[in-house]
């Protein structure tokens, strides 16, 4: 019988998880079921109680908006899911506990690794956004890197995470006193059309911008990253690809290859 998993999520219609980690098990010759789940968003733990004694399912990927009330339902969870706050990966365990994990951070690290031309423990790095998505990035990222300042549109924001990870703050006007190799967009104003108000020099000195969001054409980040002549800009379908792969791997304790399931997303269909 296959093993079960769901990704649950509200609006859940758009998630590529389930085709990535069918991709995996194709490749790894393993049998699983891997569905999208919607939750209402009201009383996530009581979903997850019926579905759980309705189905024996091995585990679950949650996102948004659920990942902090999944954080709740762990009886145990590892340590980057507990700074992080939020929990992406649930494992169901025969005993009825319920161990949390957050694949997120180190998911974006491992993309990062393979797309930053030198060498990632000597970037500098600003990360733009001081929502859940920095906070995941933040549970794994300053030990990775040589440095990280948080830049917020509400600045008191990024200024008391950056001071909960020991990290530096600035304001978004600011940083266009500073240079950073990295740029990370980890706001949500590509949902809106937006561009986070960066001088775009930053954009420029920098040796590569990513935005965590990802879409068939380059969001507005991308494309302004691109016009103020920043010659390295991605979207956030690698880290997509690599925190699957480290849920699938928590979850079936085998390593699924990553590179040749992301090319296959990016090639045109
Ligand atoms: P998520 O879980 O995706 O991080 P969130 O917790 O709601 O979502 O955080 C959204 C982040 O995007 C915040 O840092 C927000 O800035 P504020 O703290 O000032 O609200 C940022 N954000 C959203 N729209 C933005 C925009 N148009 N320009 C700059 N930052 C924006």
């Amino acid at each position: 019988m296959s093993r079960l998993f769901y990704v649950i999520g509200n609006p859940i219609e758009h998630s590529l998880s389930p085709v990535i980690h069918a991709a995996f098990a194709q490749k790894t010759g393993l049998d699983i079921f891997y569905e999208k789940r919607l939750f209402d968003v009201k009383d996530f733990a009581g979903q997850l109680r019926r579905l759980l004694a309705s189905e024996p399912v091995c585990g679950a990927n949650v996102t948004v908006p659920f990942k902090r009330e999944a954080y709740q339902v762990c009886t145990t969870i590892s340590e980057r899911a507990r700074l992080a706050g939020a929990v992406n990966t649930l494992s169901f365990q025969k005993d009825g506990g319920v161990f949390g994990d957050n694949t997120d951070g180190i998911g974006f690290v491992n993309d990062l690794k393979r797309l930053y031309g030198g060498k990632l423990s000597e970037a500098r790095v600003l990360l733009l956004g001081a929502g859940g998505a920095a906070r995941g990035l933040l549970a794994v990222l300053p030990t990775c890197v040589r440095a990280v300042t948080v830049a917020n549109r509400t600045e008191a924001k990024a200024f008391d995470l950056a001071a909960a990870f020991g990290v530096c703050a600035s304001s978004l006007e600011d940083a266009k006193n500073g240079t950073w190799e990295i740029v990370v967009n980890a706001t949500s104003a590509s949902l809106s059309g937006a561009v986070p108000a960066v001088d775009p020099g930053v954009f420029a000195r920098s040796q590569l911008c990513y935005d965590l969001m990802y879409a068939r054409t380059a969001t507005p980040f991308m494309q302004a990253a691109q016009s103020a002549g920043c010659p390295n800009v991605y979207d956030g379908l690698g880290m997509l690809v690599e925190q699957a792969a480290e849920s699938f791997q928590l979850w079936n304790e085998i390593r699924p290859p990553v590179e040749s399931v992301l090319a296959a997303l990016r090639a045109p269909h």
